[in-house]
C-alpha cells in the first residue's frame, strides 16, 4: 500500500520523499526566520489562495509571511519596524 509506514513514500522522481528536490537534484532549502520573510531557493511557482500562480526565476525569493507586503506573496520589506 503506498504511503504505509512500512513503505517510504516516494517523490514523483522516484527518490524517497522527505526532502523536495530542486532542479539541481539537491534538496531545496527554505530558510525560516521568526521575523521576516521565508527565503526559498528558486526558481519557484507559488499558488495563491485564489488558485492563481505566480513565478520567479531568481536564485532565491523572499516570501512574505506578515501579509503587509504590497507585492504579496513577495516580501517588499514592509515587515520591518518603522522608526
Ligand atoms: S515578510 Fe516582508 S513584507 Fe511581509
Amino acid at each position: 500500500m503506498p504511503n504505509s509506514p512500512s513503505e517510504p513514500a516516494r517523490h514523483p522522481s522516484g527518490a524517497p520523499s522527505g526532502a523536495p528536490e530542486a532542479a539541481s537534484g539537491e534538496a531545496r532549502r527554505v530558510v525560516v526566520r521568526r521575523k521576516g520573510p521565508m527565503l526559498v531557493e528558486g526558481p519557484v511557482e507559488v499558488e495563491l489562495e485564489d488558485g492563481s500562480v505566480v513565478s520567479s526565476d531568481r536564485f532565491q525569493v523572499a516570501l512574505c509571511t506578515c501579509r503587509r507586503s504590497r507585492r504579496y506573496p513577495w516580501c517588499d520589506t514592509s515587515h520591518r519596524d518603522r522608526a
